[in-house]
């Protein structure tokens, strides 16, 4: 099945990427929906919310502050380094992303677009002011995050009931269209609209693989789906390009 996928590969003149939460959890940045998916015994849906924000916006802070900490001390594995060496390989590649950890950018990969925001990021309550935002992983934070304008930061991501941002939509439809090939890994596929990806692709008649821990709703759309850790599979793929 690997060799299908790199004949397939080797075939296409553009590819388009589409990664989850489980690219990264060989760097040991828990999933959302595997075992280690618990935080304090809240799930990502009862914290990832505008409403759990408004309830308890510092329960929610700790959260992601606490994302943030093991994110800081992570580093990319090879499943991030071997999408990099993927877009060397192709004069059009896009790699989206529904991870707000920018450890495909620390990797090295060059075009990738960030479906869901960025954990580094916050963004004012108050006057719209969009900011970088790291916390020390050594210290604590006691505090909610405040703007210049003293308004309620929040964190610039997106949220269950919120919409995505729609130029990185479209740009990725838009690359989707004129791609040759679709490569699907580390995503449970439920989650809304990343979830349509496969199926647009293989409406548009482009060649579909995916890879991926386990079996997902996505696995009897794609052409290839290949289980295992990404860490190990996708190098394989690439180092046989
Ligand atoms: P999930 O946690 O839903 O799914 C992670 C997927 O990665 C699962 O299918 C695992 O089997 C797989 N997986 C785990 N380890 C792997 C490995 N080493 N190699 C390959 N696959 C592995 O994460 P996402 O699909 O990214 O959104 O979740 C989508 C969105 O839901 C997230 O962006 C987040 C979440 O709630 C928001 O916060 C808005």
């Amino acid at each position: 099945m690997i060799q299908k996928a790199i004949d397939i590969l080797k075939s296409s003149k553009s590819v388009f990427v589409l990664t989850g939460a489980g690219i990264s959890a060989e760097s040991g940045v828990p999933t959302f929906r595997d075992a280690d998916g618990l935080w304090k015994n809240y799930s990502a849906t009862d914290l990832a919310t505008p409403e759990a924000f408004a309830r308890n916006p510092a329960l929610v802070w700790e959260w992601y502050h606490w994302r943030q900490s093991i994110i800081l001390k992570a580093a990319p594995n090879p499943a991030h380094y071997a999408l990099v060496e993927l877009e060397k390989k192709f004069s059009t590649f896009l790699l989206l992303t529904q991870n707000v950890d920018n450890l495909h950018r620390r990797a090295g990969s060059q075009n990738v677009l960030e479906l869901h925001g960025n954990i580094f990021r916050a963004r004012c309550l108050s006057c719209g002011n969009v900011q970088e935002h790291t916390i020390d992983p050594d210290n604590e934070v006691n505090n909610l995050p405040t703007c210049s304008c003293s308004g309620l930061l929040r964190p610039d991501v997106v949220w269950f009931g919120e919409p995505i941002p729609q130029d990185v939509w479209q740009q990725s439809l838009t690359f989707l269209n004129q791609t040759d090939v679709a490569l699907i890994s580390g995503t449970s596929g439920i989650v809304w609209p990343a979830a349509a990806i496969p199926e647009l692709a293989k409406k548009g008649g482009i060649k579909t693989i995916e890879v991926n821990l386990e079996s997902t709703p996505i696995s009897p759309i794609v052409d290839i789906s290949l289980q295992g850790k990404a860490g190990e599979i996708l190098p394989q793929i690439v180092q046989k390009l």
